[in-house]
């Protein structure tokens, strides 16, 4: 068994016919569904928000992790998280107080995850961990999907997960842009067990295979 989970992100699955595809997802070995939320602010694209998220919840009980990149996520925390999201993840980039969101994000009943963007430094991450189910340490710039994986991403990982780990917090590490089964085993190495999964997954022959190659199985 492999401790390690994959989340599609279904930025890169064929929005025509989204509900086949999350079907598709949920026959799958896949551990959350990756959902990214953007605002044309906070990233110069636009792509789903709540009424997407609760129409493609009936098809599948899988995890629902909720990436926001949004300027203002403290007005939308509710509706995200009545929209079926199990995981909600705010930037650290945002200007609102974090701490405060990430306790409003638990008290909602689901899980809080904390995202950095590859320019923002992680030092100081540490007062956060009481407050997070999970760090996000991005390996691409946030906006679009099938973008080159960013190698410093993996020694950003090295020390957060380090970190993690002194402080024996239950906290899940995941990264996400450009990971495939190229730099599946060296992200895995870095400490990361969360691997979220774009273009490289929708474009595999199988699904389930690519996923077992992400998990290293
Ligand atoms: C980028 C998104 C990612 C992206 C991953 O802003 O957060 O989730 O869709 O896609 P790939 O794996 O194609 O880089
Ligand atoms: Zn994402």
């Amino acid at each position: 068994m492999s401790t390690v989970k994959v989340a599609p992100s279904i930025l890169s699955c064929d929005f025509s016919k989204m509900g086949e595809e999350i079907k598709r997802l949920d026959e799958s070995n896949c551990d959350y569904i990756h959902i990214d939320v953007m605002d044309g602010h906070f990233v110069p694209n636009l792509t789903f928000g709540p009424p997407i998220i609760q129409a493609i919840r009936k098809f599948t009980k899988k995890p629902f992790d909720v990436h926001l990149m949004i300027s203002e996520p403290e007005k939308y925390l509710d509706v995200y998280a009545g929209s079926g999201a199990d995981l909600l993840g705010i930037h650290v980039e945002i200007a609102h107080d974090k701490i405060e969101l990430l306790k409003k994000i638990r008290s909602l009943g689901i899980k809080a995850s904390l995202t950095y963007n590859p320019n923002t430094p992680v030092e100081g991450i540490e007062k956060y961990f009481p407050f997070v189910d999970q760090i996000l340490i991005m390996s691409v710039f946030p906006g679009f999907g099938g973008q080159k994986f960013i190698e410093e991403s993996l020694e950003r990982g090295k020390k957060v997960s380090a970190w993690i780990q002194k402080s024996g917090y239950p906290i899940d590490l995941e990264i996400d842009g450009g990971v495939s089964d190229v730099n599946a085993s060296r992200i895995r190495e870095a400490g990361f067990n969360v691997l979220v999964s774009g273009n490289a997954l929708f474009q595999a022959p199988s699904l389930d295979g690519m996923i077992q190659k992400l998990k290293g199985m």
